[in-house]
């Protein structure tokens, strides 16, 4: 299986709870290794750029507001079919269908609070990848 990457955020609600070691430690153990990361507080324009595909659904701007209301913390997340693989352990964006043991179980409020971001196709993670970190940011892991 190829070694693919993913892009990851862990949302204000979850920095605010302290929780991103505890969710550092769920992608580590998932065999998902940590190859680019840092903090940062988002502005409008980044937040909606970031979540442009959804611009016209009615969550819309409360979701924007949120992403904003704190600092996050992006990583990019290397590892053997990465992208479905942190799909998985993150669980479904509702945290009332999310399975038991799922990231979104355990530390998400609600649909609207719901913990962390995973990019759902190679395509779109690519995409954020380039939307938050430069090449010079993402070190290749060898080893
Ligand atoms: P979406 O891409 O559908 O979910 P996911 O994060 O699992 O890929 O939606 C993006 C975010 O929008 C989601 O994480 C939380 C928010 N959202 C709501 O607040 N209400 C909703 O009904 C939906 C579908 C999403
Ligand atoms: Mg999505």
């Amino acid at each position: 299986m190829a070694i693919e990457r993913t892009f990851s955020i862990i949302k204000p609600d979850a920095v605010a709870k302290n929780l991103i070691g505890a969710i550092y430690t769920r992608f580590e153990t998932a065999g998902l290794k940590v190859v680019a990361a840092k903090m940062v507080q988002l502005d409008q324009a980044k937040a909606e750029g970031f979540y442009a595909e959804h611009s016209e659904r009615p969550f819309f701007k409360a979701l924007v507001d949120f992403m904003m209301s704190g600092p996050v913390m992006v990583q990019v997340l290397e590892g053997e079919n990465a992208v479905l693989r942190h799909r998985e352990i993150m669980g479904a964006t509702n945290p009332a269908d999310a399975l038991a043991g799922t990231l979104r179980a355990d530390y998400a409020d609600s649909i609207d609070e719901n913990a962390v971001h995973g990019s759902d196709a190679a395509a779109s993670a690519a995409r954020e990848i380039a939307y938050f970190f430069s090449d010079e940011e993402v070190c290749p892991r060898t080893r």
